[in-house]
């Protein structure tokens, strides 16, 4: 419930006709307020200065001042003391202005005709009560989003600092895998160390995703545009993951048309796209499912890539938060799959950062199709340069 404030509150009246002005004055004391906690400036220029000057707590203002009329009174009001509360004094004829004026930022209009003690006390204590909570607010909003960034800070930073020591982890378990400088002796070390390794390149994993979300919400991803060939990149994922749709009992197939341009992106982040897309499409799969990848131009110019399973299906309910970081369908209690959380966040990101989006149509226990569109002013003519640059060049 809103308090209501006292009627200790100093009260601006800004008003040019002297008789709706002492009219005012008589209702705020009728209401309470006694003679010297009202002050009352018979234009925008004494207004400013008796705020500047004397300051107050909420501003009574009339629309149309000799020196002042619309809104301009309110937006110069603002400029002195942005905190202000104010209650716009308006006639008959004017409360679309008074509409709008609020729209601006005015706590309340008051119609001068309807005014009454109790509608000038209770639009005067709104007003205060009104402003002080969307101030609040604000401030709350501020610091929330402070608090995100730094949030987002602490996670790059620390993302770097875990690398950098996971990557002597990975690379001497590599050098022991290998036994290139003499034999490990029991059977047993050969599979730790395998262990090792495995472990240590799926922590990598997991915190490259982490830095990648981090960084994107810092704001801090900047895309490296390069002309990419889409078909390499696929094929580059696709050899990396070979291995787990084999041993998944997950079959892969490649559709693509003979000829795709090249598109202007940034090829680190294309691969990660299709790399997490790819491999949930083979992490949710069953045995003996079917994973298939294509990308074509579309009528529009667009470029889609999309990644198609007969797998789990996700539930409708699901759908419109798995986007977001760390969500997922199976609860921790019950999941028997493997991973974070951030992979469709990242693909999300990546695509936006290139001017596209991600559509994610799916039917729970039939199957999944996540498509990333991207923009058709990414795709590379023949002749060279994108469609835009060859626009702006005719
Ligand atoms: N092809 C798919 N079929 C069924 N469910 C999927 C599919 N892709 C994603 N999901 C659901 O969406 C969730 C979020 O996917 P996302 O890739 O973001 O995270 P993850 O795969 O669980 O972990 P990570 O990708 O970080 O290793 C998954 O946990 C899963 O519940
Ligand atoms: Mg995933």
């Amino acid at each position: 419930m809103i308090e209501e404030a006292s009627t200790d509150a100093k009260v601006l009246v800004v008003e040019d006709n002297p008789g709706d002005a002492r009219l005012t004055r008589e209702l705020l004391i009728d209401a309470g307020w006694s003679n010297d906690t009202i002050a009352e400036a018979g234009t925008l220029a004494d207004a400013c200065q008796i705020l500047t000057r004397e300051g107050a707590d909420v501003v009574l203002l009339d629309l149309s001042l000799p020196d002042a009329s619309d809104l301009k009174g309110l937006t110069a009001l603002q400029q002195v003391q942005p905190t202000i509360p104010i209650v716009v004094l308006s006639g008959h004829d004017d409360e679309m202005h008074a509409l709008a004026a609020v729209q601006q930022g005015a706590q309340d209009y008051l119609v001068k005709t309807d005014i009454t003690v109790d509608t000038v006390r209770r639009a005067v204590h709104y007003a205060i009560e009104r402003k002080r909570l969307t101030h609040s607010l604000l401030e709350a909003k501020v610091n929330a989003e402070l608090a995100s960034r730094a949030k987002s800070e602490f996670l790059a930073n620390m993302s770097h600092e875990l690398r950098t020591p996971l990557n002597a982890i990975i690379g001497f378990a590599e050098v022991l895998e290998g036994q290139s400088k003499g034999e490990l002796g029991h059977p047993s070390y050969v599979d730790y160390v395998r262990d090792i390794h495995e472990s240590g390149r799926h922590l990598l994993a997991v915190i490259n995703s982490i830095l990648d979300v981090a960084k994107v919400e810092a704001g801090h991803m900047e895309l490296t545009e390069e002309p990419v060939e889409l078909p390499s990149v696929i094929a580059s994922v696709l050899r990396l993951l070979r291995n787990e749709a084999a041993q998944a009992e997950v079959e892969l197939e490649c559709d693509l048309p003979d000829a795709l341009p090249a598109i202007y992106a940034d090829r680190r982040l294309l691969r990660q796209i299709f790399f997490n897309l790819l491999s949930n499409a083979i992490k949710f799969s069953r045995v003996g499912g079917k994973v298939i990848v294509a990308a074509e131009v579309l009528p529009t110019g667009e470029i889609v890539g999309r990644v198609e399973d007969n797998g789990i299906g996700i539930a409708p309910e699901q759908l419109e938060h798995i986007t977001q970081p760390f969500v997922q369908a199976q609860s921790t209690f019950t999941r028997s799959y493997q991973g974070t959380g951030l992979g469709l966040s990242i693909v999300k990101s990546f695509a936006e950062l290139h001017g596209g989006r991600l559509d994610i149509a799916s039917v729970h226990g039939k199957g999944t199709t996540v498509s990333v569109t991207l923009p058709a002013n990414r795709l590379l003519h023949e002749e060279g340069g994108t469609a835009s640059q060859q626009a702006a060049a005719h």
